[in-house]
């Protein structure tokens, strides 16, 4: 008998695992792909994105749940170089696959602004056949007049903000360092700078924060003319500080009903002013591309912590940078834990990203898995529709509201777990054995 709400989540996590994938647990295990073998997973890619992640913050935030350690010169210079030798070993992989999206995420990526950023971006260029904008995560902290030009020269037209939170009593409690005003001066430069899309990062649900807070932050955000909101419920990841000091928090489901609540205020404010929503967490203004991290089913992951996903398989770099520098040094690639994906893992993993998105063509299951989406989901996709979580109008699948809302429960229940497994154990032990995820 489960003994406690803890219990009873892993029984229902572990029937989620089971029901999606058809697996007891996914297991990650030290066995790296060759290059061989990942050069045959090429031939049979189109095309595919670039995750570049940069791992150095000025500021270590006690919430913060990504891969990311102190930024040092001298480690950024070695990471400069690494960076350009993983790209090497990938061109000879890759071959000239067009790549359709180049994502530079943290850490903060504008630590390297000015020490080797454009350097690793220039070798990607003259590597890849490149087709497309960059997108960029940044700090507020670093978008001076000087710095947005030069952020712009990247080739950056998507640019997302870390502003967490428009009120100063809650930035002191997550220890963000600048005030209010500094972060709206910040946020109206790179509105009025002329990005494609302006994303800023907010975080609700924050401790002691009233719905009317909520609302107003909001409403604010609108007034600033940002292009799309990224508005996350504050998780409490279990290996931050944030997350040992508070412990899990309230109940679930009282969590859960306030999350809701914050989140129907901040839905409402968002579609009056024209805003709809283009992921489970982004609003987007109506007719401007959206900002995101995974624009294509595929992807390379560079850089210490970069996650790959090829068709069949998922690898993920070791989290250690000075780790990373010595393996690229060594000549080789730097892939700590791998998993080979079964076909119904793989099924499982494009639906949940594509519902994620919000909406999706029911060709594009069929274009990628050569079967018709309601001969493998028809029962769920019916049920889900009954339940009004999802609308089915015969050629496209979307999400509501309330579907996002319980995709959101889910990803509680899953993917802060899983995420929690996977980075909390890679950032304790740099070249683990396995990681098991139940
Ligand atoms: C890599 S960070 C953003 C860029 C930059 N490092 C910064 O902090 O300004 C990505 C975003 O994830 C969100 N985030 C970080 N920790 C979170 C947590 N514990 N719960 C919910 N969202 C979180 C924040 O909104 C943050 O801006
Ligand atoms: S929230 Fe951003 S600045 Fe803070 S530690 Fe995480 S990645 Fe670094």
């Amino acid at each position: 008998m489960p003994s406690s709400t803890s219990d009873i989540e892993r029984l229902f996590r572990r029937a989620l695992v089971r029901l999606l994938t058809g697996e007891r647990e996914i297991r990650l295990t030290h066995a790296v792909p060759s290059f061989d073998g990942l050069r045959e997973k090429f031939t049979q890619i189109d095309a595919l994105g670039l995750y570049l992640h940069i791992p150095f913050c000025e500021r270590i935030c006690p919430y913060c749940p990504y891969n990311k350690e102190l930024y040092r010169p001298d480690l950024a210079e070695g990471y400069v170089n690494a960076i350009k030798r993983e790209i090497d070993i990938y061109a000879g992989i890759v071959g000239d696959k067009p790549v359709t999206s180049l994502y530079i995420g943290g850490g903060t990526p504008t630590t390297m602004l000015h020490s080797g950023l454009a350097d690793i971006i220039g070798h990607v260029r003259r590597t890849f056949d490149l087709r497309c904008d960059v997108h960029m995560e940044s700090h507020p902290n670093h978008l001076s007049a000087e710095n947005l030009d030069a952020i712009e020269a990247l080739g950056v037209r998507h640019l997302s903000i870390g502003v967490e939170s428009l009120m100063d009593r809650h930035l002191r409690t997550l220890c963000r360092p600048y005030t209010v005003s500094q972060v709206k001066d910040a946020v109206g430069r790179a509105v009025s700078h002329g990005f494609t899309c302006v994303n800023v990062d907010v975080m609700f649900a924050l401790p002691g924060q009233t719905e009317r807070e909520v609302a107003e932050t909001g409403r604010e955000l609108v007034k600033l003319g940002v292009d799309q909101v990224a508005a996350y419920p504050l998780f409490l990841f279990p290996y931050t500080p944030m997350g040992r000091a508070i412990g899990p928090g309230a109940h679930v489901i009282t969590q859960s009903l306030r999350r809701r609540r914050m989140l129907r205020i901040l839905e409402g404010i968002f579609y009056e002013a024209g805003y709809e929503r283009t992921s489970v967490w982004a609003f987007t203004k109506r007719g401007v591309p959206r900002y995101c991290s995974v624009t294509v089913p595929l992807y390379l992951g560079l850089g210490a912590s970069g996650g790959s996903y090829l068709r069949d398989v998922f690898y993920l770099n070791t989290f250690g940078g000075a780790e990373y520098i010595t393996a690229l040094d060594d000549g080789g690639l730097a892939i700590a834990l791998a998993v080979d994906l079964t076909e119904k893992m793989q099924r499982a993993g494009w639906l949940y990203w594509r519902v994620y998105e919000t909406r999706f063509r029911k060709a594009d299951y069929r274009e990628r898995f050569g079967e018709d989406i309601d001969a493998a989901y028809g029962r769920f996709l019916t049920a889900a529709c009954r339940l009004g979580l999802l609308k089915d109008d015969g050629e496209r699948i979307a999400l509501s509201d309330s579907g996002a809302f319980w995709l959101h429960a889910a990803e509680d229940l899953l993917s802060i777990e899983f995420v929690s497994t996977l980075w909390g154990s890679s950032r304790r032990d740099l070249w683990p054995e396995r990681a098991i995820l139940s």
